[in-house]
C-alpha cells in the first residue's frame, strides 16, 4: 500500500473528465487500496481518482469514520440515478482545496449506481452525509469543484481567500 499525493487547486488535472473504469483487475484493486489509505491519512472523507491523478471515474468515501468505525465504500463508474428536488446547504471541504470550506447547496438524497471494486453493480438511495460526499466526489470526476457551485459573490470571496493563502 502506498500514500498517493493529492494535487491542489489550481491543477489543470482537477478540471479534467475521468474516463470510465474497464478493467476490474489487481490494478484497479490496489489503486482503491491506496486510495483509501490516502483519504484516511489525509485526513478526510472521500476522495477522487483525479485528485491523484487518475482520469478514472472512481472514487472513495467514508464518510462517518471520525466519529465512528470505519465503512469505506469504493464507487466505481458512478452514476446518479435520481436526486430530490429538495436541496439542502451544507459546509464542505475538499483535499484539493485545503483550508477552504466552502457552503454549498445540492440535492438531498440521491439514488447512486455504482460497480464495486469487484465489478458488482449496487444501487443505493442516499442521503444526508453520504448523498452530499457522493455528488462532491462524482463532480471531480467532471473536472467540477466546490468553488464552482458558488454564486458570484462567495465564488469572489474564496478567491480573494485563496490568493491571501498563496493559492490564487
Ligand atoms: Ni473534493
Amino acid at each position: 500500500m502506498a500514500l498517493l499525493p493529492i494535487l491542489r487547486h489550481p491543477s489543470p488535472m482537477l478540471r479534467r473528465i475521468a474516463l470510465p473504469v474497464e478493467d476490474f483487475g489487481p490494478a484497479l484493486q490496489m489503486l482503491a487500496r491506496d486510495m483509501l489509505q490516502t483519504m484516511y491519512d489525509a485526513p478526510g472523507r472521500g476522495l477522487a481518482g483525479p485528485q491523484v491523478g487518475v482520469l478514472r471515474r472512481i472514487f472513495v468515501m467514508d464518510t462517518g469514520w471520525k466519529e465512528g468505525d470505519r465503512a469505506p465504500v469504493i464507487c466505481i463508474n458512478p452514476e446518479i440515478l435520481g436526486a430530490s428536488g429538495r436541496t439542502e446547504a451544507g459546509v464542505e471541504g475538499c483535499l484539493s482545496i485545503p483550508g477552504l470550506p466552502l457552503e454549498v447547496e445540492r440535492p438531498a438524497e440521491v439514488t447512486l449506481r455504482w460497480a464495486d471494486v469487484d465489478g458488482a453493480v449496487q444501487t443505493r438511495a442516499l442521503t444526508g452525509a453520504a448523498a452530499r460526499c457522493a455528488q462532491h466526489e462524482l463532480d471531480h470526476l467532471n473536472g467540477r469543484l466546490i468553488l464552482d457551485l458558488l454564486d458570484e459573490p462567495a465564488r469572489q470571496a474564496a478567491a480573494q481567500r485563496l490568493i491571501a493563502m498563496g493559492r490564487g
